[in-house]
């Protein structure tokens, strides 16, 4: 089976490529707002716990299933242990379904700005003139859904190809570029007059704004951010060699989505404070404040198109491995071909993703509980539907199958592991109970 579906083919290989699955808009598009949002620093210290409790553990518990279970979440499931656990995989197939229905209407936000970017955007001049221009543009019934329409495009003609080679030669060059462009925005960034109010906003706690819901989003954007609970990550396990370290792997992944998190803190939030933005201004912050902040910098229509580009190229490998989580199970439990597979599951997230556009313009007036489309389409795969599987996925590892994830001879873990134990109590005890605890808390 193993040879079939080809694997990475070098361990680093794999190790970018889960980290291209991870990094994503939710580090540099999402993760700012949030905490803009959330009270700033506090919310920051829970999300660090939540990653490297939870979000590791189940981390490692994805792999493992995957590289087992040599198969989609679904086939995954079925193989391992079957039963009513199969629908933990269909679950995570929804949940694929229901993000890159949104995800993709904002990787589409990204193609659109690396063509502003290129053709003058910046010579509106100032920050409050470019915040504008975002909320237009957004707005607009047309022109969002086109970008948004190319981004599943793009999309679905690298996943149609499969997994392993274009993917893995692209994450190898392009996330280390990206990389090396955050570092030096963050300095710009940070040397603006008036910056230090955004550092000491996203490094001094105030403990006084701890509530329910920001510890939900908190524990929410956990899961998002490393792709844990949909079964992206069961479904790249089941491409690892066995030669892999997994939960080295893990760590490594875990360590490295967090850096990007923190680096795009870094970048954007002391420019909202040095333009005098609003932190809690919602999912338009970073588009609004990265052009404000090439306004301020030499050669800036230049860097913001390369950063625009690159941040698609990163929410790129972010979407395909939520498309690849649809189509390898239309592929392996319903037998259709891939290209066909491609097409027909990314027609229909395209018109999912097409009220959630609206509903950032025309569409505004029609909401549910008070949330919009798009809103309440993040609010349930987020906040919901990934914790809920990291439930379902550690109580499988820690309680049903866990000496056969340990088994090292069949693709498992393998006894150099000295955290075994914690871990298993973690997945047995800690996740669920957690998890449970700040969902019900929540409601
Ligand atoms: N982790 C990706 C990001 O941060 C989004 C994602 C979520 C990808 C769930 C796969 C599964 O952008």
């Amino acid at each position: 089976m193993a040879e079939s579906r080809g694997q990475f083919s070098t361990r680093t290989g794999f190790i970018l490529a889960a980290a291209g699955s991870a990094v994503g808009l939710g580090n540099i598009w999402k993760f700012p707002y949030l905490v803009g949002e959330n009270g700033g620093a506090v919310f920051l210290i829970i999300y660090l716990g939540f990653i490297f409790t939870i979000g590791l553990s189940v981390m490692l518990a994805e792999f493992a299933i995957g590289r087992i279970g040599e198969r989609n979440p679904v086939g995954a499931f079925a193989h391992l242990k079957g039963g009513p656990w199969t629908a933990v995989g269909y679950m995570g197939v929804f949940t694929g379904f229901v993000i890159l229905s949104f995800y993709s209407v904002v990787g589409g936000w990204t193609i659109a700005y690396a063509f502003k970017m290129a053709s003058g955007l910046l010579s509106l001049g100032d920050p409050k003139a470019l915040g504008d221009a975002f909320g237009a543009f957004i707005g607009d019934p047309v022109e969002p859904i086109f970008y948004h329409a190319l981004f599943m495009i793009l999309t679905g003609a690298v996943v149609a190809r499969g997994i392993g080679t274009g993917i893995e030669r692209a994450c190898n060059i392009l996330m280390p570029v990206l990389f090396v462009l955050l570092v030096v925005l963050c300095v710009r960034s940070i040397t603006l007059p008036g910056a230090a109010a955004g550092i000491a906003f996203f490094l001094q706690p105030d403990f006084s704004k701890i509530n329910p819901a920001m510890v939900i989003a908190a524990l929410g954007h956990a899961f998002f951010s490393l792709s844990l609970g949909m079964g992206a990550m069961i479904t790249y396990g089941s491409y690892i060699s066995r030669q892999t370290n997994l939960p080295r792997a893990a760590l490594w992944v875990t360590s490295l989505d967090t850096l990007i998190a923190v680096l795009a803190g870094f970048l954007i939030l002391p420019a909202v404070f040095a333009f005098g933005f609003d932190p809690g201004a919602g999912p338009g912050l970073t588009f609004i404040t990265l052009p404000a902040v090439f306004s301020k910098m030499p050669l800036g229509a230049f860097f913001g198109t390369l950063f625009f580009v690159l941040l698609g190229v990163a929410a790129l490998t972010s979407a395909m491995s939520l498309l690849e989580v649809v189509v390898s199970f239309l592929v392996d439990e319903k037998g259709l071909q891939r290209r066909k597979a491609v097409l027909a599951a990314g027609t229909a997230i395209f018109l999912l993703g097409v009220p959630s556009s609206l509903s950032l313009g025309v569409w505004s007036g029609f909401t549910i509980a008070g949330k919009g489309f798009f809103d309440v389409a993040d609010y349930l795969a987020s906040n919901i539907l990934l914790p809920t599987g990291g439930i379902f996925i550690s109580i499988f590892v820690g309680w049903v199958v866990f000496p056969k994830i340990m088994d090292g001879d069949n693709g498992g873990i393998g006894d150099e592991f000295r955290w075994a134990g914690v871990w298993r109590i973690i997945c047995r005890y800690v996740a669920p109970a957690a998890i449970a605890w700040v969902l019900v808390s929540g409601l």
